[in-house]
């Protein structure tokens, strides 16, 4: 038997950056995103008889560095006495270049492994497991806005919107197609180890993250934008005071905030926001979203725009 899954990507308005327990890879701060619709990855994971590693394949291709999280997340689903799997996963977009591949990625890893185990755990506990892989996988179990809330020893998530309610619309402007220098896991650590600004982003979190889930609840597009500008660049400047410095952006990345800047003169409703990578990501109400794909394709250096509304979490698929 095999079992599919698919996944969103999520981008993340207030930035979960930084851990709490890096052997649980709890996060040190809560965070708020929305779930793609257009984006996705499907997982397909079959246990079968015999021996032998399990194997992966991304996009076709073997991907040894990305097995040992893989192995480990199937494990932490169907116990580590269980029998290998062959997993094989398919993305629509560039994957490890700062567009949340592995957020959607891990999070249909544990419906997919969960299904062909025959379990029956709730959302809630295999959002935990996906987090305990990637940290932003757990957000892409759910749908719409979802706000992931940092314990001491746990996380919780929920839906605090459904995509229907707010229906707001995510253009890609995708600057560079090639992987990303290092890994945010990486990056983390060293941030948290040598910035000098990394205590004053863990102590303001949860007051960027009241503003902006109140921003959502009241629909007010202005004052989300405002306080996810502000949370993304407070997390760039973790980055580049880290030692030595993390700088993910490009100059076409700079150019598209330039774009969305003159944009937001122009009175669009827009504002930008940028994760690991080089991608700048600008949410719109849906009547700026045409104008805000050609201005972002007319920008100097962007190779390409992909656009989304926003979408369910993930789920299992029929196999036909
Ligand atoms: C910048 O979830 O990729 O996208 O837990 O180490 O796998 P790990 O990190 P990951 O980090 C995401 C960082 C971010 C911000 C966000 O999505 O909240």
């Amino acid at each position: 038997m095999t079992t599919v899954a698919q996944a969103q990507p999520n981008i993340a308005l207030i930035k979960y950056w930084g851990k709490r327990d890096h052997s649980q890879n709890l996060p040190a701060v809560s965070s708020l995103s929305v779930t793609l619709q257009s984006l996705w990855t499907r997982m397909s994971v079959e246990f079968r008889d015999n021996d032998g590693p399990d194997t992966l394949l991304v996009n076709d291709a073997q991907a040894p560095a990305m097995l040992a999280r893989v192995s480990h997340c199937l494990d932490l689903v169907a116990g580590p006495v269980r029998p290998r799997a062959d997993v094989i996963s398919h993305s629509n977009f560039p994957i490890g270049a700062g567009l949340a591949s592995s957020a959607s990625a891990f999070a249909a890893l544990v419906i997919a492994a969960e299904g062909e185990c025959g379990g029956s755990r709730n959302l809630l506990d295999l959002a935990r497991i996906a987090g305990a892989s990637s940290g932003s996988a757990a957000r892409s179990l759910y749908g719409g806005f979802v706000v992931l809330t940092a314990r001491q020893d746990e996380i919780d998530v929920q839906t605090v919107c459904e995509s229907s309610e707010w229906p707001l619309e995510v253009v890609v402007a995708i600057t560079e197609e090639g992987p990303k220098p290092v890994g945010s896991g990486e990056a983390m650590i060293r941030g948290e180890k040598t910035s000098p600004f990394y205590s004053s982003w863990i102590e303001r979190q949860d007051d960027d993250l009241t503003a902006a889930r109140d921003a959502v609840l009241a629909r007010d597009f202005a004052k989300l934008g405002a306080i996810a500008e502000h949370n993304c660049l407070k997390m760039h400047s973790v980055m580049w005071s880290s030692r030595p410095p993390i700088v993910y952006w490009n100059s076409a990345t700079l150019s598209s905030m330039e774009t969305i800047r003159a944009l937001q003169a122009d009175g669009l409703p827009v504002f930008f926001t940028i994760d690991a990578g080089p991608q700048v990501k600008a949410v719109c109400l849906p009547e700026a979203a045409d104008a805000v794909t050609v201005a972002l394709r007319q920008t100097r250096g962007v190779l390409n725009t992909m656009r989304s509304s926003l979408g369910p979490g993930a789920r299992k698929m029929e196999v036909v």
